[in-house]
């Protein structure tokens, strides 16, 4: 396994473990156990995908010690104010029978198109965040979904930015404004569906790159976006496809076949757009 290095030396895998949809406990127990046994070592997850005690049972389960694992957990966006994402992160630790995670992220902005106030609400909130990485229960801390609007918002009350931006990413849909930003801000990216949700594994360029080097159209997808720089995180429930998408370290794309790749037209992204009023928005979990 390869590692990427945040600004103040946490080491990310970058290859880990997504787990969206992923609920119940006993498929969570196979899937956990198969990731672990082919080498993945960080998990992500969230409270609103209703996996957080799926995650650590699956764990405990399997035998796995919390220092062998990286722990990526989210705060819902329905959690507003410093003491509330202390006490929302706190409960999480509780439930999860664990002191610290090794990455935090807040998972969307407060909306602009949803609080007058947005701004006021993402800065402390993480103002809270900041807190939570100083007093040690939590490694480093990130958001997720923030594009260049929220993040440069942030930078002008923020004292430490986020070492982590956890945003949808995979051929079809590089947001390249957003990466350009946390790249300059040293801000890690990390791929969320990377693989656009198996959406745009029939893509042709994909599908004739995959024929050249020899590999799936999930590979050249994950193998695409490490060359990027990002941390992927694809997910699956399959055995075979779980310690696949791992092995992506034996062939390397060329930069020609890099441009082609970031020139597929848009596809796969799954909509959700954090200036938008969204369904979810008001989700309980
Ligand atoms: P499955 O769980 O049956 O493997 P993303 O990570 O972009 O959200 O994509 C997840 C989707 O892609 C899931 O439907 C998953 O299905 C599928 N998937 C994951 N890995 C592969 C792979 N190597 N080849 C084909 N489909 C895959």
């Amino acid at each position: 396994m390869e590692y990427v290095r945040l600004r103040n030396g946490v080491e990310l895998p970058k290859v880990g473990l997504g787990t969206w949809q992923i609920v119940e406990r006993s498929l969570m127990n196979d899937v956990i156990k198969s990731a672990y046994d082919s080498g993945y070592r960080l998990i992500d997850f969230a409270k609103a995908y209703s996996n957080e005690i799926a995650v650590t049972k699956a764990l405990r389960e399997a035998g796995i010690g919390r220092e062998e694992v990286i722990l990526s957990d989210k705060l819902w966006r329905t959690v507003f104010g410093y003491e509330e994402v202390l006490d929302a992160c706190k409960q999480s630790l509780k439930k999860l029978k664990t002191d610290y995670f090794d990455l935090y992220l807040i998972h969307w902005p407060a909306s602009i198109s949803t609080y007058p106030d947005w701004a006021e609400k993402n800065a402390e909130n993480w103002r809270a965040m900041e807190t939570l990485y100083k007093e040690g229960y939590v490694k480093a801390i990130g958001v997720s979904n923030f594009n260049v609007r929220y993040l440069s918002k942030l930078r002008e009350t923020a004292s430490i930015m986020p070492f982590v931006n956890q945003i949808e990413l995979h051929p079809g849909l590089l947001q390249q404004d957003i990466v350009d930003f946390c790249q300059k801000e040293s801000i890690q990216m990390e791929a969320s569906s990377p693989l656009g949700s198996g959406e745009v594994l029939k893509q042709e360029t994909l599908v004739r790159l995959g024929d050249k080097y020899g590999v799936s159209t999930a590979k050249i997808c994950l193998r695409w976006g490490i060359q990027k720089g990002f941390v992927v995180i694809p997910k699956s429930t399959n055995p075979e496809r779980i310690a696949g998408n791992i092995s992506v370290f034996d062939f390397e794309i060329s930069s020609d076949d890099m441009r082609l790749i970031d020139e597929i037209p848009y596809c796969g992204g799954i909509g959700l757009n954090p200036d938008d009023k969204f369904e979810f928005e008001t989700y309980e979990v």
